[in-house]
């Protein structure tokens, strides 16, 4: 048997029936798929073959590392049903780097890409009845990788899991088809040499207050500056983008996640649709039309991107007790982007880039 599958306990999880989901109130809550996979790796950093079990609790001890000191960070991914019935797969290789990447700065062992993409189809394949319906949601993939090993010394566990778990979900911002957004100038979400741009497990509990604050308040979630009150840094599980003239600005920093959904929507903007892109540190005056911007005016549109967010289209921004509308409506821009990204990712559209893997 795996060091993987014995740590899945058998019996422990039971699947949600496949009867019981309605494909067309889809949310973000939880929903136990019948299968789980992954590998685990030992002190010499190399992972066994991975296997696809029947999905059940994790059996870590109480000294794992990641329990006590944080060690880990996961991955946000999606396959899609096509009109056509096949399951897509989206940049899968990306979303290995990005946690390839992250894995070298917590010490933890680097799952290579053919581990990385071998496990997370075959987890896919295995829950396929899992996948909704076309145009009802899609699987979403959620790749762990924890330092699991017992450690009392504040160090770098000897043993890494990782592992690949998967729901159906619906839209992250359910009912909000527009967001009000609070620019939150009390809390910081990572500092300036962190780690922020890893997708941490310890970047997103931080967040919780502000966006529960916000969320009372009545707003849809928070967008973060940077350490100078200045810039734009991301929403708490989004990147930030807006366009203004016709120009698309994307904010950038060292201190957010590099996103896929923002690496891609540049692309398409830039070579599909010919539109101009700004990529880097964007200043907030500059999105709300203030200071030595405000000869220029607001942007004519704001939108967040992420795996879950997708383009999230931004109505309102509200900081320094002033609101600054941006319509009632996705903007042009963002929509025609959505209607691409979401055309490539589901076969609708022709694929140039080659991001898109279709399953058997
Ligand atoms: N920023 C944060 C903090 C996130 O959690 C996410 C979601 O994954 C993103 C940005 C967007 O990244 P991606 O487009 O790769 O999903
Ligand atoms: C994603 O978009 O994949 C994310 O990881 C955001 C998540 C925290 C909901």
């Amino acid at each position: 048997m795996s060091r993987f599958e014995s740590m899945v306990l058998q019996g422990t999880i039971e699947p949600t029936p496949l009867a019981s989901i309605d494909w067309d109130r889809l949310g973000f809550s939880v929903i136990v798929t019948p299968y789980i996979g992954g590998s685990i790796a030992l002190a010499d950093g190399v992972f066994e073959h991975p296997v696809v079990v029947p999905n059940g609790m994790l059996a870590i001890p109480p000294l794992a590392c990641v329990l006590n000191y944080g060690q880990g960070l996961f991955e946000g991914m999606k396959a899609r049903r096509g009109a056509d019935g096949k399951v897509r797969l989206f940049r899968v290789d990306a979303n290995a780097a990005r946690m390839a990447r992250g894995a070298a700065r917590f010490m933890l062992a680097v799952p290579s890409a053919d581990l990385y993409r071998k496990t997370v189809t075959e987890v896919v394949q295995a829950n396929a009845d899992y996948v909704p319906p076309y145009g009802k949601g899609s699987l979403y993939i959620r790749p762990i990788l924890a330092g699991v090993g017992a450690t009392l010394s504040p160090v770098a566990s000897d043993t890494t899991m990782f592992a690949v778990t998967t729901l159906p979900v619906g839209l992250r911002y359910k009912g909000t088809a527009m967001l009000k957004i609070k620019v939150e100038d009390r809390y910081q979400r990572a500092a300036a040499k962190g780690t922020g741009w890893v997708k941490a497990a310890g970047n997103y509990a931080p967040c919780f207050l502000p966006a529960d604050e916000a969320k009372h308040e009545g707003y849809s979630d928070v967008l973060f500056l940077d350490q100078s009150g200045r810039f734009v840094e991301e929403v708490g599980t989004a990147n930030f983008a807006m366009v203004k003239k016709g120009v698309l600005y994307v904010a950038d920093s060292p201190s957010i996640l590099p996103g896929i959904t923002r690496d891609s929507i540049m692309r398409i903007a830039r070579e599909m649709l010919g539109i101009e892109v700004v990529f880097g540190q964007l200043e907030l005056d500059r999105v709300l039309g203030l200071g030595a911007y405000e000869g220029e005016g607001p942007a004519d549109e704001a939108f967040c991107t992420g795996t879950a967010a997708v383009i999230s289209p931004i109505s309102d921004i509200t900081w320094n007790g002033r609101t600054h509308h941006f319509g009632d409506e996705p903007g042009p821009i963002a929509a025609r982007l959505y209607e691409l990204l979401d055309g490539i990712q589901t076969g609708r559209v022709p694929d140039p880039y080659g991001w898109v893997t279709v399953l058997d």
